[in-house]
């Protein structure tokens, strides 16, 4: 993406879809409570683009994963509920075709009218699906005339439905597609400083990538969650029976190194919350260089979190990804709680990856509070480390020949 304009890319807005058969790949994979749909942001996310095909009297054909089936029918994975969520949702019929691909799910789409809406089954019940098999790929162009991918949370998975197809249908990027790709993509390029990025979870390798590339790029470093145990760990100091990666101390160091050449702020807690158990009903508030050998990190501590939020409220760009301590358990949900409470209160422009962060924010009440919530968790990550997106890469630019 670095040195390129950020919207090349064919968009939706420039196919003329009427009477046309439009497979739209969307990301439709929410997490199910006891088979109920729980959380359906995704769902949500998606309408603005499927409204956009049927207002314009596109045959909308959807499709999607939803959750790991491994290339087999999983009942409990069918879409079925999601097509009758979509249909509350758009105050209209979406057919759940109980295929993916031949006869049955050609002749159904075959019937339908122009501004009617299918919802194919589960694409991963398929295996073909995830190894980008082409005989797949052209088993579902055959069931369309244009391509539309507006999935942004499986754009870093090169699948059929996501990268195959894009070669063989006249393909264009959805609305939703277009602002997560403007709205990341101007944190890489062009963000108002000073530009912050908080960055929490329990692994350093799990994030290394982007805080490689965030490092070079912003102007405060926040970290937290049980990676930044390793960081401390890097600097000398103890962290007892804390989840350390020994073998990614070198890779901190590094990072803390970039950042002083650099002069970035790197902000690591300097308090913290301790416990023997993780399932302990509360903790302890330490000063880091206290801990002892049978103690735990489990969160940063309530000077830390004053500091961070004292940082954030002075940022114009602010990107918070990963929980800051282990939030399942309530005795180490502050530190987040107080981020996220900054992050919503900030006067900058805020954007929030990843499920825990998300859902951080929506348990709060503060969705409406943030200017971006990517729908993508790893694809928000890959975008933010500067990795190409195959879902993107394989959309032709604005211009390009078929
Ligand atoms: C996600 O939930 O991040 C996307 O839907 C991609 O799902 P996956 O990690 O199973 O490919």
């Amino acid at each position: 993406m670095e040195g390129r304009p950020i919207l090349t890319k064919r968009s939706v807005a420039s196919a003329d879809v009427r009477g046309k058969r439009v497979l739209c790949r969307v990301d439709l994979n929410v997490p199910l409570e006891g088979g109920a749909i729980g959380d359906d942001t995704r769902i949500r996310s998606a309408l603005p683009t499927i409204e956009w095909l049927r207002d314009r009297g596109a045959r909308v054909v959807l499709c999607s994963h939803l959750g790991r089936p491994k290339g087999k029918v999983v009942e409990d994975l069918r879409l079925a509920p999601v097509a009758e969520h979509l249909s509350r949702l758009l105050g209209q019929e979406v057919i759940a075709i109980p295929t993916i691909t031949g006869t049955d799910a050609f002749q159904a789409i075959g019937s339908i009218q122009d501004g009617d809406i299918v919802l194919l089954e589960n694409l991963r019940f398929d295996p073909r699906e995830e190894k980008n098999d082409p005989e797949f790929a052209a088993e579902l162009a055959a069931l369309a005339d244009l391509y539309i991918n507006d999935a942004f949370g499986a754009a870093h998975r090169a699948h059929a439905s996501t990268e195959g197809i894009a070669h063989l249908l006249p393909a264009y990027l959805g609305l939703l597609m277009q602002e997560e790709i403007n709205t990341l993509g101007k944190l890489l390029t062009d963000p108002e400083r000073p530009f912050t990025a908080i960055i929490g979870g329990a692994k350093v390798s799990d994030k290394i990538a982007v805080l490689q590339n965030l490092v070079t790029r912003v102007d405060a470093l926040l970290i937290g969650g049980g990676m930044a145990n390793t960081f401390l760990l890097s600097q000398g100091k103890e962290v007892g029976a804390s989840l350390v990666e020994e073998d990614r101390v070198g890779t901190a160091k590094d990072i803390l190194e970039t950042a002083r050449q650099r002069g970035v702020d790197v902000l690591l807690p300097d308090d913290v919350v301790v416990a023997r158990d993780i399932d302990a009903p509360e903790g302890t508030v330490k000063p880091v260089g206290q801990i002892s050998a049978d103690e735990a990190i489990f969160d940063i501590g309530p000077d830390t979190a004053q500091r961070y939020a004292d940082t954030i409220s002075t940022q114009k760009t602010i990107f918070w990804n990963g929980p800051l301590g282990v939030t399942e358990n309530p005795a180490f949900s502050m530190g987040t709680r107080v981020v996220a409470e900054a992050v919503a209160n900030s006067v900058g422009f805020t954007v929030v990856g990843g499920g825990d962060s998300a859902g951080a924010i929506e348990d709060l009440g503060y969705t409406s509070r943030i200017d971006h919530i990517s729908t993508g968790g790893g694809a928000s990550l890959e975008f933010l480390e500067s990795r190409t997106l195959p879902g993107i890469a394989a959309i032709p630019d604005e211009g390009e020949a078929e």
